[in-house]
């Protein structure tokens, strides 16, 4: 299919960008509100990007902020191309993009088009009458029982796939909510219409969009319905439009699944640009619970090749709980055990906490995760607040508890808002340990020790170093388990990374032969240590702490 629809392309971000990036993932909502409402809204962050560039990060993803009737907090969209009135305009977003763009940040957007509100006029046609020309823009049914066997994502709240509708007196398909049916994929009017979304967005400016609940496009009898061959057709459309008309923007892949059937979306490069890697998040928090390497190089060896111009996406938490979907049912026993011993933090299969709390609020903890995910083969993401060490409130239902106000300053609304406290979208996390008055961004700015200070430091080392985004990842297999030490390289560029996994000293021998005669230099500080010889490089390390070296050759 060729499009003929003319494109407005004013811009083009450089190729690639995507690799060597950091994301800082937002809400709008919750960010900053301008206007004293309570919500936080586009004015809000174009106020707060200066905070955002200095944190040192070079890229922003920000949640959907289009009209909704908020019932699964804007993945429920009803309009694509507009913005939601409590978050500004779309002149509002243009600033923000501008602004963005000026200070060199990347803006990344979601596209979540496996499924509209009912609330969308599509559905609202679709629904009215069987005769409709909007009819098969949705998946419907006569009896329930089509599809036996795919599984409930949102076991929680939902009982089944399909939901009856009174008005069209059939069943229609939901993955999600039975408030977000599913758009059939089958019609080549959706997919077009889906394009245009993409266009839309792209010929504003936006560098990548996020593609939410990918897996679930196309529906097929006596299959899972997920990630289906017809599903991979529809993203190699998608992306072949784009790259005619966007070069170098990017699409992201939200496919919660194993490596193996990730690797797909992928493509030869004809797909997706990245991919979250979920697997290895709930690892990274195994791995720092048993004091055990194995289980991060378990899943990182299962993780296929990609092609060169792709990239993972990796991340510690994001605004969804803790998914445990990727794990063995022993796994997970052990990571509910470990990190959600009340029932209140856990939400269909996963966890709803926020970093610092899951980590007990251990600074050494919360250091040695983002050194992790700093140095791991992948583009990072630090959801907002984390650089900050921000708490939760487990008890506000859904997944609200990791998406309350950021804590600018220490008053009453955090310094979120104007308005009086009882009025923000959600409250302010009171509780003693993580309340405004003990975490918040002005205090972190004035201390050089703070969590705050400290990441800025970490982002700006990784930011030298081309090998993390674009390099190679070479295990080590030192005798000691609760080292987890690998090379990353790129050309002339080698770094050594030494993690201890454990909550006590350890010491360990590795064999660096093939780097003898090099210097590591110690990247935080500048150190030399010394010179790699014959022997096991013998290595010290404090409980949780963590090395980057560049081998430096003279
Ligand atoms: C994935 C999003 O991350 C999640 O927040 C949302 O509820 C589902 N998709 C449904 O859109």
């Amino acid at each position: 299919m060729a499009d003929t629809g003319k494109v407005d392309q004013p811009y083009t971000p450089p190729p690639l960008w995507y690799k060597d990036a950091i994301v800082y993932q937002i809400h709008v909502r919750t960010f900053y509100d301008s206007n004293g409402d309570g919500v936080g809204d586009f004015q809000g962050l174009i106020q707060k990007l200066d905070y955002i560039q200095n944190l040192g990060v070079t890229a922003i993803w920000l949640l959907p902020f289009y009209p909704s009737p908020l019932k699964d907090d804007g993945y429920d969209i009803s309009d694509y191309n507009s913005i939601h009135p409590s978050y500004g305009t779309l002149d509002d977003f243009r600033a923000f993009l501008q602004e963005a763009h000026r200070r060199g940040l990347h803006v990344i957007t979601e596209a979540v088009v496996n499924h509209t509100s009912d609330q969308h006029p599509w559905f609202q046609e679709s629904r009215s009458s069987k005769d409709n020309p909007r009819r098969n823009w949705y998946v419907w049914s006569d009896t329930d029982d089509r599809y036996r066997g795919v599984r409930i994502i949102f076991v929680d709240t939902e009982l089944s796939n399909w939901s009856w509708d009174p008005v069209s007196k059939a069943y229609y398909w939901h993955r999600f909510f039975s408030h977000q049916p599913d758009l059939n994929f089958d019609n080549p009017e959706v997919c077009e219409a889906v394009w245009n979304i993409l266009k839309f967005w792209m010929e504003m400016g936006v560098d990548g969009m996020r593609l939410d609940a990918v897996p679930y496009l196309v529906e097929r009898e006596g299959t899972s319905c997920e990630n289906l061959p017809e599903t991979h057709e529809i993203l190699k459309f998608l992306r072949k439009r784009v790259d005619e008309y966007f070069p170098n923007r990017m699409l992201l892949a939200e496919a919660n699944q194993w490596p193996s059937d990730v690797r797909p979306y992928f493509g030869e490069g004809d797909e997706c640009h990245m991919a979250f890697h979920f697997p290895l998040m709930p690892r990274m928090f195994m791995g720092i619970q048993l004091e055990d390497r194995k289980p991060i190089v378990d899943i990182l060896q299962q993780t296929p090749a990609i092609p060169d111009m792709c990239q993972w996406a990796i991340f510690l938490r994001n605004h969804d709980e803790l998914t445990l979907e990727m794990v063995t049912d022993e796994e997970r026993d052990y990571m509910y055990d470990s990190y959600a011993k009340d029932s209140s933090m856990r939400i269909n299969v996963g966890i709803r906490r926020r970093l610092a709390p899951l980590l007990d609020n251990d600074r050494r903890k919360i250091e040695l995760m983002n050194g992790l995910l700093m140095s791991l083969s992948g583009t990072p993401i630090v959801y907002y607040g984390d650089e900050i060490g921000m708490g939760d409130n487990i008890y506000l239902g859904d997944r609200k508890g990791v998406r309350t106000p950021m804590q600018w300053s220490g008053g009453w609304t955090g310094g979120f808002s104007l308005a009086d406290p009882e009025r923000l979208y959600s409250p302010v996390v009171s509780n003693i340990m993580y309340c405004p008055q003990a975490v918040n961004v002005i205090s972190e700015q004035r201390s050089a020790h703070s969590l705050l200070s400290w990441m800025k430091l970490l982002i700006r080392t990784r930011r030298k170093v081309k090998a993390f985004g674009s390099g190679t990842t070479e295990f080590l297999h030192p005798e000691n388990h609760r080292v987890l030490a690998y090379v990353r390289k790129l050309g002339s560029e080698t770094i050594l990374v030494v993690n201890n996994l454990s909550a006590s000293a350890q010491a360990v021998e590795i064999d660096l032969r093939k780097f003898r005669g090099a210097i590591p230099v110690e990247m935080s500080g500048g150190s030399i240590f010394p010179r790699i010889g014959e022997l096991p490089y013998l290595l010290t390390l404090g409980p949780y702490q963590f090395f980057w070296f560049r081998l430096r050759r003279i």
